[in-house]
């Protein structure tokens, strides 16, 4: 009886209110009063009225239709600020990151659980989930190689044109090859669509920068899938479990390819399937999810990532899930499809390894913000922030068997109410006085290579 009421004094404790440094009366850290959880609530359902509005409004394309800033760029994120609206408070997930991510390229993005890499991927793909998930500020430009459309909305086709530049004309058939005539008894003429060794009809295109952060919700479709791509972190719950496999894979085909056809879906869906090392592609065709293994849907989702050729693709932790044969052969794939189709890669994955490998940059995050990024040489041969020499130092190595692996002491701060400093601070060992000042800013340490650390600010002083 004597501990209970010990541990209940305790407990009471939290919830009393105290006083503070000047004797003013404030709630515990702890604990939030009923009347607090309520007027957040209020706080929230305004703010996200109000995002969720802007989401779902109709707008003319010139309020998100834009210019890149280096041309040299497929994607260039600009101070992006993507935020949870919880009852707890707001959760700033993504608070403040940029970064670019160059043609043919590939951006490794590390840190540790919960800094804000899946969110910011989620964010690209305009994938958060509302009301409470929302992208509340900043850009995200994409340069996307977009069908261009007539005054109607229509794809314009591609027409066939002889030697003079005039637009060959072909007969129309029926069904059985027979030519069909007009009223007057003539045949039928149409003119001669160019098309693909698929068979496929080509249409316009052209080169048009999209701002997605601004982009009203309903025009992501034009993104998605043909342009931009998505390996999920979690390939169970992103694979439907009442379709199967082939329905899930000819979708992708008839929805972005126009005039598709089902056989020529299922003939793309078999190949993908063979493409990421799937055995017995056919018969995984015809399963559903829970027949499959988990390095299998996960390949699954590889490949319904790649079905369409897009020019970006993001993978969330692609490889977590397959063992190491297979990963070096989804890698290998990869950086296949990037080149052939003169695509970038934005790589999310806990494996230093992996990155290594597969990077050209690198971003490392921290706490919803970047604090380090360069070259994937910069960073694992020259890492300047503490965080990241850390991370470095906690890989495990052939030298360091046998001893204790190094890890970082303490843990992130609550992202619901984060400190003015540095986020790294508690954690630090290479703190210096200024470190108790504001955030450090980005400094550049080389042209490609930024750090947000005060020991580099001193530095440059
Ligand atoms: N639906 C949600 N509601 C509230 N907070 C969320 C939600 N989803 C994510 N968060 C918060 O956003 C932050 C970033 O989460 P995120 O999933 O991006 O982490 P991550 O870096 O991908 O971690 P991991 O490596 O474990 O996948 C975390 O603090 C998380 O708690
Ligand atoms: S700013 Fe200070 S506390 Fe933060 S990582 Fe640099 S040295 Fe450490
Ligand atoms: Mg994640």
């Amino acid at each position: 009886m004597e501990k209970f009421n010990k541990i209940k004094d305790k407990v009471l404790k939290l919830f009393k209110k105290g006083k503070d440094g000047e004797g003013k009366q404030v709630s515990s850290n702890h604990y939030l009063t009923g009347k607090e959880i309520r007027a957040i609530s209020k706080a929230n359902a305004k703010e996200m009225r109000r995002l969720e509005k802007l989401k779902n409004r109709k707008c003319p394309e010139s309020e998100y239709i834009t210019e890149m800033k280096d041309d040299n760029n497929i994607l260039e994120i600009e101070n992006l600020h993507s935020y949870f609206f919880t009852d707890q408070g707001v959760v700033k997930a993504v608070n403040g990151v940029q970064f670019n991510i160059p043609l043919n390229s590939t951006v490794g993005v590390v840190g540790e659980s919960g800094c804000g890499k899946s969110v910011t991927s989620m964010s690209i793909m305009r994938l958060l989930q509302g009301p409470s998930g929302q992208i509340v500020e900043g850009s995200i430009r994409f340069k996307a190689n977009d069908y261009k459309r007539d005054e109607k909305g229509n794809f314009i086709p591609v027409y066939e044109r002889d030697e003079n530049g005039e637009i060959v004309y072909e007969t129309v058939t029926d069904k059985k090859g027979n030519p069909k005539l007009d009223k007057d008894g003539n045949p039928l003429k149409r003119p001669k669509q160019v098309r693909d060794e698929e068979g496929l009809g080509k249409y316009e295109m052209e080169e048009r920068v999209f701002d997605i952060a601004k982009m009203p919700i309903r025009e992501m479709y034009r993104l998605r899938g043909r342009q931009m791509s998505m390996v999920f972190q979690e390939p169970m719950t992103s694979l439907n479990p009442v379709f199967t496999i082939g329905d899930q894979l000819d979708e992708v085909t008839l929805l972005h390819v126009p005039d598709a056809t089902r056989q020529l879906a299922k003939k793309r869906s078999i190949d993908m399937l063979n493409l990421v090392g799937i055995a017995m592609p056919e018969r995984v065709y015809a399963s559903y999810p829970h027949e499959l293994s988990g390095g299998m849907r996960q390949r699954v989702m590889i490949a319904m990532a790649l079905a369409c050729e897009p020019r970006l693709i993001i993978a969330d932790e692609p490889t977590t899930a397959l063992d190491v044969t297979i990963q070096a052969q989804v890698l290998e794939l990869f950086n296949e499809i990037k080149h052939r189709i003169n695509g970038s890669i934005l790589l999310i994955t806990h494996d230093l390894g992996v990155i290594a490998e597969m990077a050209d940059y690198v971003v490392v995050m921290y706490a919803g913000r970047i604090i380090e990024q360069g070259t994937a040489s910069e960073i694992f041969h020259k890492p300047c922030h503490p965080y990241t020499q850390g991370l470095q130092k906690s890989k495990p190595t052939m030298k360091s068997s046998g001893d204790t692996l190094f890890n970082i002491p303490g843990n992130v701060p609550n992202p619901v109410d984060m400190p003015n400093n540095c986020y790294f601070r508690e954690r630090c060992s290479r703190c210096i006085a200024k470190c108790a000042g504001d955030y450090p800013e980005m400094v550049q340490v080389s042209p490609t290579h930024y750090v947000a650390c005060h020991l580099y600010a001193e530095k440059d002083n």
